[in-house]
């Protein structure tokens, strides 16, 4: 099956407005289609692994409402282990979403669950589940949970992939905790204070001890390689939705690197998933053969 991925991060209801254009501060519109969907950027990139094929666990914390069971089947349509899910007495994470006709987004999370979920409990299952060779984290869930399991994960020789969506400021020593970095191009520029150009990247990442991919949308991705920019494309397309785009593409890489393919063909079959979800509307429901 390839090695174990354990992804830790949110789990959410997506609810999708499609709108021609985004109303102005005041302004009431009215849209062109609703619908919901299965999101959250930890559960969009465990979906996606598991879609590709992965042996893939999902660490997150659903609340004690219609949504967490509904999820968790999803989670077992996509072939995502489920045993170590956490639950809380709070309402499950939702994340009204609207798109425009261009197919960009505008995103609200609202945690719930997804702030509860434990440290101690999630270091323990990752000892239960053992031999696990990647670790997947994101910025929906608290940042010292990730500094707990980041730092667990290190010291046994797991290798860490963060991807800090939403974007923030990352302490120094989280940092060294992380083997591969992977922020969008709005990401890059807040977490290292500096404009996107390839000699602010080189610069930064000259700074830290992980590796970094900046992801730049239709522009395909930037790899950071011997001190040198190495440059992929994202092939054309029609896009309808932009959403989870940026989580189809962790999620393929890990699977790719689960797989032992080399970190440029695994950011290669990256685009090529980011590039394909992009072309149908909502989150998990544009990763190809996902059953939502
Ligand atoms: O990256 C897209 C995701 O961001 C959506 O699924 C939404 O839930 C938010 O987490």
């Amino acid at each position: 099956m390839g090695k174990k991925i354990c992804v830790i991060g949110s789990s959410n209801i997506d609810q999708f407005s499609y709108v021609n254009k985004f109303p102005k501060e005041g302004e009431t519109i009215i849209g062109e289609s609703f619908k919901t969907g299965f999101g959250g950027k930890g559960a969009n990139q465990a979906v996606m692994a598991g879609i590709l094929g992965s042996d893939v666990y999902i660490i997150s914390c659903l609340g004690n409402d219609i949504f967490a069971e509904s999820t968790i089947d999803n989670f077992k349509k996509n072939k995502v282990n489920t045993e170590y899910i956490q639950r809380a007495d709070v309402s499950s994470g939702v994340a009204p979403i609207w798109v425009d006709s261009r197919g960009e987004n505008k995103i609200v999370v609202v945690p719930g669950a997804n702030s509860e979920i434990n440290a101690e409990e999630a270091i323990n299952s990752i000892k239960k589940i053992k031999n696990v060779s990647y670790v997947v984290g994101q910025a929906e869930i608290p940042m010292k949970v990730n500094y707990e399991v980041f730092e667990y994960s290190k010291r046994n020789n797991i290798l860490t992939i963060f991807n800090p969506a939403p974007g923030m400021i990352l302490d120094d020593k989280f940092l060294d905790s992380v083997d591969w970095l992977i922020p969008n191009e709005n990401e890059f520029e807040i977490i290292s204070g500096l404009k996107l150009s390839k000699e602010n990247i080189l610069e930064f990442s000259s700074k830290i001890y992980s590796n970094l991919i900046v992801t730049l949308g239709k522009q395909g991705a930037f790899l950071v390689e011997d001190n040198k920019i190495i440059e992929f494309e994202a092939p054309s397309v029609k896009v309808a939705d932009t959403t989870g785009a940026g989580d189809a593409f962790v999620g393929a890489f890990v699977h790719g690197m689960s797989k032992n393919l080399a970190p440029k063909e695994s950011i290669k079959l990256a685009i090529e998933k980011a590039s394909s979800s992009v072309q149908r509307k909502g989150t998990q429901s544009s990763y190809s053969s996902s059953s939502e």
